[in-house]
């Protein structure tokens, strides 16, 4: 082993080198990225470096008294930052528990009631001055990658663009100060924007009523598929229609919600062309039916245009349409479910109107709902009665409701953007946004389909643009590594591995709110990709990300044994 001269903490041998005159760095940040095999010298020490197993050895220095930097593989930095991207530790690791933000006067002597539950040992909080704390998440949130820093492909998540006027409109005293237990005499210009968001949904959906309480997509869905249990019931029907069908391309949350209703799913396959087949609806379907699942446009961005064959397949056979709308915005302004036969559809206001992505809450996921389901929807009703809006919240007063679904009456504040968003679009804006998503997903499909393979061939899509992995066959490059390449190149990667149907699925969704000079750009760094991948340049992609601030991570060990609690490290043995 020898040391290089011209870097000298980073040799030929894999080893690194700091020098130091005295003290331990153990608990400096520099210290916890030493590879294994990294030394670390006292001055004059230099001769140990001929010495066999010495890439054992451990020597404790003064971090204060650090003469060089390290340079393992993929740091060359002192300090481990590259220049605006700062190499941030954990809360817990960057505090000093004798520190404090905050100049808190003593605490009074009080008595002990505590008895033997009295903590012994010092809680362990991290202490940091305010700048200190500031800049940490000021650093952590620059990290993100966000909306507001690039295009954001992923399909079926429609990430868009979310208008800062819809931000001004929610921070108005008159909708972000109120709260909901105030009485509903003060609130009445709240009252009436949910009347007037509840008109446009019902308008845009051609449906008979709305239940704005769910607080996402998936929330939705159970609530559309509790008012069909209610319907039921009213049936007498329960016992004997206890399964739903779910179209094999679905999204994840429409089986999970209908077990979680107390249904059994029953799967139906999808044509070669990737829409549903309607005679296999028909033979799944019997008198132990009570309702089918279906997406349109469906997950793989096609139109399902059998629909309305479909739901009245489901009508004749006594059963209800649930109609996942997560995909509305490629439709909106365009096609009324409400027309197409549905009975009851969730709307991702976060997909179709631009309010920040809900993630499962604190979301909001409409729920509309035909005739015919109309007298289950939930409490709280929005009704006017001689003085004014009020929202019904006895069930007394409303016979067929299935109840609630959670506290108060939905997400004031996805309401007020979200109708700040119709509005400013008129009628006529939200017909063009649901083209324009059409045709930039189109624009991408065009753009790379002599480079990637189209699972159900080269033909127009709806919103989002489905490509499968064939086309990486015998090219050593999984769709993984594809993903993690476009990292480098400074995209959030398309969603991969879904849907399910498609082997080595990537579902790439622009959204409307991307100029042609963005799709232009995404298209030609994906063309660059996909040709290296063709000619070999495995490389590229098989320790990609390359430049990330992390390497690529185990996914699977993540996911299966995941570290959620930051335990001080042992000191480490002389
Ligand atoms: C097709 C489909 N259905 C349902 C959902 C669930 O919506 P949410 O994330 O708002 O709960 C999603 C979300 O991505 C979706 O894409």
């Amino acid at each position: 082993m020898r040391e290089c001269a011209s870097a000298p903490f980073e040799n030929e041998c894999g080893v690194g080198v700091v020098r130091s005159r005295n003290g331990a760095i153990d608990n400096h940040p520099l210290h916890k990225r030493l590879p294994e095999n990294f030394i670390i010298l006292q001055d004059g020490a230099e001769a140990m470096l001929d010495q066999p197993k010495l890439d054992q050895t451990k020597i404790e220095i003064d971090t204060s008294n650090i003469e060089g930097t390290i340079a393992p593989a993929d740091h060359t930095t002192f300090t481990g930052n590259r220049a605006l991207a700062i190499e941030e530790g954990l809360i817990f690791e960057l505090g000093r528990p004798e520190v404090s933000g905050v100049d808190l006067p003593d605490p009074k002597p009080v008595a002990n009631r505590l008895g033997t539950l009295e903590r012994k040992a010092p809680i362990g909080l991290p202490g940091l001055s305010e700048p200190e704390v500031l800049r940490h998440y000021v650093r952590l949130s620059q990290k993100n990658y966000a909306i507001d820093t690039g295009i954001f492909p992923l399909g079926s998540c429609t990430m868009k663009h979310n208008p800062r006027l819809n931000e001004r409109m929610a921070r108005l005293p008159g909708f972000g100060d109120i709260h909901p237990l105030q009485p509903q005499s003060t609130v009445q210009g709240a009252l009436e924007l949910m009347r007037e968001i509840s008109h446009w949904l019902l308008t845009l959906t051609g449906m008979q009523a709305v239940a704005l309480s769910p607080r996402a997509g998936a929330h939705g869905e159970a609530c559309g598929m509790m008012a069909i249990k209610q319907a039921l019931i009213a049936r007498g029907e329960t016992e004997q229609r206890t399964v739903v069908l779910v179209p094999d391309s679905a999204h994840g949350t429409n089986p999970a919600t209908a077990t979680l209703v107390g249904f059994t799913v029953r799967s139906v396959p999808a044509r070669a062309d990737g829409i549903v087949d309607v005679d296999a609806v028909r033979q799944a379907l019997g008198p132990d039916v009570a309702a089918i699942m279906l997406t349109n446009p469906n997950t793989c961005g096609l139109f399902e245009k059998n629909i309305v064959e479909v739901a009245e397949a489901m009508h004749e056979a006594g059963a209800y349409f649930y109609c996942d709308g997560a995909n509305f915005n490629a439709i909106v302004g365009r096609a009324r479910p409400g027309d197409l036969g549905v009975d009851a559809m969730h709307i991702n206001l976060h997909k179709t109107f631009s309010t920040p992505h809900g993630g499962g809450g604190p979301g909001a996921g409409p729920v509309v709902l035909s005739s015919r389901l109309a007298p289950y929807a939930p409490l709280p009703l929005l009704v006017e009665d001689g003085s004014g809006l009020k929202l019904v919240e006895d069930p007394a007063e409303a016979p067929g409701t299935f109840g609630r679904l959670g506290a108060f009456h939905g997400q004031m504040g996805m309401f007020v953007r979200a109708l700040t968003y119709m509005l400013s679009h008129g009628a006529d804006g939200l017909h063009q946004a649901s083209e324009d998503a059409v045709l930039n997903a189109n624009y991408i499909r065009v753009g790379l389909a002599d480079l990637m393979s189209l699972p159900f061939g080269n033909r127009p899509c709806m919103h989002e643009a489905l490509f499968d992995d064939g086309w990486l066959k015998n090219t050593g490059v999984t769709v993984l590594d594809f993903a993690k390449a476009m990292i480098d190149e400074g995209y959030h990667p398309m969603t991969v591995y879904f849907p399910l149907v498609v082997h080595g699925a990537m579902l790439i969704e622009p959204t409307e709110s991307e100029s042609k000079a963005t799709l232009d750009l995404f298209i030609a760094a994906l063309r660059d990709l996909a040709m290296a991948a063709r000619r070999g340049d495995k490389e590229r992609f098989l320790g990609a990300p390359h430049f990330a601030p992390r390497r690529r991570l185990d996914e699977t060990r993540a996911a299966r044994s995941p570290v959620l609690k930051w335990t001080k490290p042992a000191p480490v043995e002389g």
